[in-house]
């Protein structure tokens, strides 16, 4: 699966319309509500770093971790422009290699654990993250709801076409195996001649239940888990997009 390579360089404009201040704002009040002490984060699946930057410069110690390596350099390069250091590693999260123990918080932000589609890998991530963290640490992140990448996604097709890159997204979901691939065609305007080049990614995610996620938390040991719908503190509603676990040992 070739997932963000030559997207990684386009992922920051495509999502400019997403809020990440508001993001920070509202896990800065998911971990005063939650009352920890929390000076460290370990975050998974950090990406452009649109999360790590921000809570960098809030004095936050953090390591980001991707498996993206172009993503990776995309965060490295705008840490250096914003004169931010970051510590950044390239790893699959479903084999986390991470062995600094009693961390405060581990983080995971927007489908990253939507990517892992085997429900023995994100039972990995689950028990590493379950063994690293303090005993009263916080395992704060959210996924893409069933709901959304069944319905909303389902098999629908998107597209943009803006002044300097335009994209075709097609999805195809299989209900079977909760999976969404997503076929992404890219049009970005060359700045010398002003044509436009194309490249191709195939994603893929699988939509979990909030039931199936429950399961797997208290399997590996997470004895408080609290889940939020949409950036409220609400309980997820049917019609929830996005669904945010907040999990104590
Ligand atoms: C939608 S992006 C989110 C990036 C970032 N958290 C944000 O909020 O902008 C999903 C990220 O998950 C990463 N990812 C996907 N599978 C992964 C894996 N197995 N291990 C580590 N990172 C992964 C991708 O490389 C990508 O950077």
């Amino acid at each position: 699966m070739n997932q963000y390579k030559d997207f990684a360089f386009v992922y920051d404009e495509l999502m400019n319309e997403v809020d990440y201040d508001g993001w920070v704002d509202y896990i800065e009040n998911i971990i005063k509500n939650e009352e920890t002490q929390v000076k460290n984060i370990l975050e998974l699946a950090c990406g452009t770093g649109n999360l790590t930057i921000p809570l960098t410069k809030k004095n936050y110690d953090i390591a980001g971790i991707d498996i993206s390596e172009e993503m990776l350099s995309v965060a490295r390069e705008k840490g250096e422009e914003e004169g931010v250091e970051l510590v950044l590693l390239q790893q699959d999260i479903a084999e986390l290699d991470f062995d600094i123990p009693n961390l405060d918080c581990i983080l995971c932000a927007c489908d990253g654990f939507n990517y892992i589609t085997y429900d023995e890998d994100l039972e990995n991530v689950f028990a590493k993250s379950h063994e690293l963290l303090k005993e009263d640490g916080l395992f704060i992140f959210d996924i893409s709801s069933y709901y959304k990448l069944s319905t909303i996604l389902g098999n629908n097709m998107y597209g943009e076409n803006r002044e300097d890159i335009a994209y075709m997204w097609q999805n195809y979901f299989d209900g079977e195996d909760n999976l969404v691939e997503m076929e992404l065609a890219f049009f970005i305007r060359d700045e010398e001649d002003e044509r436009f080049d194309r490249f191709e990614e195939t994603h893929l995610q699988r939509a979990y239940k909030e039931e199936e996620i429950i399961n797997l938390l208290k399997k590996v040991g997470f004895n408080k888990i609290k889940t939020y719908g949409d950036f409220t503190f609400e309980s997820p509603k049917d019609d929830s997009e996005r669904i945010f676990f907040v999990c104590k040992k």
